[in-house]
């Protein structure tokens, strides 16, 4: 029986430490830190929550999630492919500093690298088609 990625990961709590501790490291980063900027303690909860709850679904757990998608929900931030970068390598140092093992830390990059093109859009196309250009 294939155990999920939810459960190798540890489960709600641990998907939670590990949302916490990225989106901490991100906001406090000299590169990416200027996408949280002026944004209210409620706001950031949010949208913290919403981030867990995606994880958790994802990866196979009991959620239903409430938020955007992840195209509408970055769409026209201009996150380019070194914010991309350095994302990842935050993510690899908390993997690190959690011990998480290496085949999860492979399927987990395998998943944001599904995401790359939905979340980089400093080069993207504009998304609004006029009614008529459609084919
Ligand atoms: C360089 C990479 C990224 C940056 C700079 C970034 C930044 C942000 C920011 C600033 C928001 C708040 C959006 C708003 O104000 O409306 C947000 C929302 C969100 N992000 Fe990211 N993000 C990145 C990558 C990711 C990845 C890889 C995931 C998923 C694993 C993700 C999941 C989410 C979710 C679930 C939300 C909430 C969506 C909603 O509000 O409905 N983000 N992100």
């Amino acid at each position: 029986m294939t155990v999920l990625l939810y459960d190798r990961l540890g489960g709600y709590d641990a998907i939670a430490v590990f949302a916490n501790k990225l989106i901490s490291a991100a906001q406090a980063d000299d590169l990416l830190g200027r996408f949280w900027s002026h944004r209210s303690e409620d706001r950031n909860a949010r949208d913290m929550q919403l981030l867990i709850d995606y994880l958790v679904h994802e990866t196979g757990g009991q959620m239903y999630y409430t938020g955007r998608d992840m195209r509408l929900a970055h769409a026209g931030m201009g996150i380019n492919e070194a914010d991309w970068q350095r994302f990842l390598e935050i993510v690899s140092q908390i993997a690190q500093a959690l011990q998480i093992p290496a085949p999860e830390g492979a399927e987990v990059t395998a998943f944001l690298d599904t995401l790359k093109p939905e979340i980089v859009n400093v080069d993207a196309e504009p998304s609004t088609v006029l009614i008529g250009e459609r084919h």
